[in-house]
């Protein structure tokens, strides 16, 4: 599919199985698995670590995820996961008794629960009740109310496939000056996404699923604008550092001029997540995402195509563009019999997962047409 099958070359053999599971968790490629090898002997011989690398190896972490989604590295702040830049929002927005946040019933548990605390400040936590899905702009922009502050939704959504307009959600929110703050964990990776041009105040994303790095990274970037409201008090002494003087008084002196980096998550040389996860974003640049973006949807296309002439199955994520994404959910028509359509997958060395009684089938780039296949023989087979 569109040219890219070579890149199977990048992964390992994944134990001769097929993997359809980049929405739970993306492979590492292998050239990220040598920079983790090297990490390892490097802190088995520690005087291979030079001081500068505390230093190089976020920046350049840094320098890379701002490529995946058009923005400045000093705009981009360093996490361990989705969550990590939720809660930086959740807890450092200027939000007083009487505000209120929106968020979307049935987005995942990660975007939704870091709000939910904000309740015992008196803060109105509401969750719409999409009346289409996915959630039509009108019915937000018909919601806002004078005290909503913040609007957060996934960008696509795990639980159904669907992807939201950002462009349409952005207008609504930027018109009453409403905070869009965006779950990309499901998207980033796997598109391209420009927050230059996009009309989000932030972006939150996990970097274990299809951006393929190792499970505990996340990044966050927010306009400067709105981080420069965040009341969010975090001082970390190797972020304050100018020099290498320990003892001087500026190591003990608080800086404002640290911008994202301000945020970073503290320990920000994590040697052992960061470099392997630089040498996977850095892969994913150099095929290019809209490259990845078209050989996703061509397998996505193969599949809600596969699906179709199979009788028993339904598809539940969306057909068509621009709402479907790379996640493909389905189940069989007796839905007791899903489950077991899952355990038949397994078996027959195809994982994809279970997710609310439905099969989620989610090709990235390494999945060639051949597997697909092998997927849908496995379903028609056994539906
Ligand atoms: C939309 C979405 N956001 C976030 C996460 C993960 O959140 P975190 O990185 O905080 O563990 C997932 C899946 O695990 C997800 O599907």
């Amino acid at each position: 599919v569109s040219g890219i099958g070579s890149l199977r070359d990048e992964f390992g053999d994944f134990d001769g199985r097929v993997w359809l599971n980049a929405a739970h968790q993306g492979p590492l490629p292998l050239r990220a698995a040598d920079a983790a090898r090297r990490a390892i002997a490097d802190k088995l011989a520690p005087h291979r670590i030079a001081d500068e690398d505390f230093r190089h190896v976020p920046e350049e972490l840094r320098s890379a995820l701002a490529r995946t989604i058009g923005a400045l590295p000093d705009d981009v702040i360093l996490g361990n996961s989705t969550t990590y830049g939720l809660h930086l929002l959740a807890h450092g927005l200027p939000l007083r008794d009487g505000d209120e946040v929106l968020l979307v019933d049935g987005d995942f548990p990660a975007t939704v629960v870091p709000w939910l605390r904000l309740r015992e400040r008196g803060v109105r936590v509401r969750l719409l009740e999409p009346r289409a899905r996915p959630l039509p702009p009108e019915q937000l922009e018909a919601e806002l109310g004078p005290r909503t502050r913040v609007f957060c939704s996934s960008w696509v959504f795990s639980l159904s496939g669907e992807t939201v307009d950002l462009a349409e959600f952005g207008r609504v929110c930027r018109e009453r000056e409403v905070v869009f703050v965006v779950n990309g964990s499901q998207g980033v990776g796997a598109r391209p996404l420009d927050v230059a041009a996009a009309p989000a105040d932030a972006l939150v994303s996990c970097g274990f699923k299809w951006l393929c790095g190792p499970y505990a990274t996340g990044f966050c970037w927010i306009r400067p604008d709105v981080r420069d409201t965040l009341e969010y008090r975090q001082d970390y002494w190797l972020a304050q550092l100018t020099g290498d003087d320990l003892s001087s008084e500026a190591a003990y002196a608080l800086r404002d001029d640290l911008g994202a980096r301000r945020f970073d998550v503290f320990g920000t040389a994590n040697f052992l997540d960061f470099a392997p996860w630089r040498a996977a974003v850095e892969l994913l640049l150099e095929v290019g995402l809209e490259r990845i973006a078209a050989h996703d949807d061509a397998l996505v296309q193969l599949l809600v195509d596969g699906l179709a002439a199979i009788p028993r199955l339904r598809l539940a994520s969306p057909a068509d563009q621009p709402a479907r994404s790379a996640l493909v959910l389905a189940s069989h028509v007796d839905e007791d019999r899903t489950d077991g359509l899952h355990a038949a997958l397994a078996a027959g060395g195809v994982d994809v997962a279970l997710r609310g009684g439905l099969l989620r089938l989610s090709p990235h780039l390494y999945n060639t047409s051949e597997d697909v296949e092998r997927a849908l023989a496995l379903l028609a087979r056994h539906a």
